[in-house]
């Protein structure tokens, strides 16, 4: 089978996971903060926090937005389930924004609307989180622009865009938002096993995300609200968690990091021998906006095949082609729909899910497997 996306491990990958399995610090050691400095630089971001994962990374980005009970986030549907389960964690509710068909992003119009409208109810939300869906970043200047006035916090779940950028910056650089999260799953653009990352430019946000990924205890004499009792003095400050990451996944993270801009090349030309070879046919790429693409997912649209997409899927899948589907809108799932969330709602979503496939991009990827899958799937339809 040929995978929908996979991770690209080399040599200096196996030997630089070694080198900390023979030295004195699996965790807590020297590689997280080179790991966390050489990606702030590489986003132009002031500070990063990295944790277990990017679930983790959005948990602590609310908490240190101040989400608690009774608050509300607002998202897209089109996103994996953890963008909004982290803000059911803090006992917030969730309601999702409408996206663009076209491009699948989270529409700034229905967006400004919608915000205008619970404005008049008194039922602004506190955080808006963005997904840079397929690893093309949203509008963040206009969405800003919409927020600012409601004085909104805005997160990116940038979990599919380390390498992308916008307006000839990196993603992750936090120019129109507070928080910009990244996710190092193997299936990702670079990997760390498991593994995520909290960029932003406000200390304070990164001070709190710090202490708590590590229990809410710290040992920055700095942050302590009290005298030291000594050298070994430590504080809990807040109720934090275990959300670090360990060197050892550090140590895979700083050599993936210097590939990134290669993956997201090899990335890109493989999205556009896709898109060449759909000229003309009845598959649909997602649209492009300005900036670079990470493409982490090369999603398209069947729009008049919504149909039999369940029979082209399964036909794929036997031809040995791992399509997958991005996504299953959130408020479809039986837990949202548990809480209340109800189909129907959102109709651009849920059109949007009956017509997408995601086809195998990763930069391992080859020519010859590229042009069999196009040509499986446009001899199908
Ligand atoms: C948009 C998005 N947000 C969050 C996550 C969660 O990432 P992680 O597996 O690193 O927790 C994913 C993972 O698939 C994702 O695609």
């Amino acid at each position: 089978m040929i995978p929908y996306g996979r991770q690209s491990i080399d040599q200096q990958d196996i030997d630089a996971v070694v080198s900390v399995l023979k030295s004195d610090w699996l965790t807590q050691g020297p590689l997280v903060p080179k790991f966390e400095s050489a990606i702030a630089d590489t986003c132009q971001a002031n500070y990063a926090v990295a944790t277990n994962s990017a679930t983790s990374a959005l948990h602590l980005a609310y908490l240190a937005l101040g989400l608690s009970q009774g608050d509300l986030l607002w998202t897209t549907p089109i996103t994996y389930v953890a963008t909004s389960n982290a803000a059911l964690y803090c006992h917030a509710h969730v309601e999702f924004v409408d996206i663009e068909p076209e491009t699948g992003l989270m529409c700034p119009n229905t967006l400004e609307k919608k915000l205008a409208v619970a404005n008049q109810q008194g039922r602004l939300p506190k955080i808006i989180t963005v997904v840079h869906l397929a690893g093309q970043s949203c509008d963040m200047e206009r969405i800003h622009k919409i927020c600012q006035p409601y004085q909104i916090a805005i997160v990116e779940d940038a979990s599919h865009a380390i390498g992308a950028s916008y307006q000839d910056k990196p993603v992750g650089a936090c120019t129109y938002s507070d928080i910009c999260v990244f996710s190092f799953h193997p299936v990702k653009i670079m990997t760390t096993a498991e593994g995520g990352m909290a960029l932003t430019n406000q200390k304070e946000l990164a001070d709190f995300m710090s202490y708590l990924r590590s229990h809410g205890v710290t040992r920055d004499p700095e942050l302590f609200t009290e005298e030291s009792h000594g050298d070994w003095y430590y504080q809990q400050l807040a109720l934090g968690y275990n959300y670090r990451m360990t060197d050892i996944q550090a140590a895979l993270g700083i050599s993936q990091s210097q590939k990134l801009r290669e993956f997201i090349a090899r990335r890109n030309v493989l999205a556009e021998r896709y898109q060449s070879a759909f000229e003309n046919t009845p598959v649909i790429p997602l649209a492009q906006q300005q900036g670079t693409n990470a493409y982490h997912l090369y999603i398209v649209r069947l729009p008049n095949h919504a149909k039999q997409r369940k029979v082209i899927f399964s036909v794929l899948r036997e031809a040995g082609i791992g399509v997958n589907i991005h996504y299953i809108p959130v408020h479809l799932q039986p837990y949202y729909q548990h809480l209340g969330f109800r189909k129907g709602t959102l109709p651009n979503a849920e059109r949007f899910y009956q017509e997408i496939m995601s086809l195998p991009l990763f930069p391992a990827l080859d020519e010859a497997d590229q042009d069999y899958i196009i040509e499986q799937l446009v001899r199908l339809l």
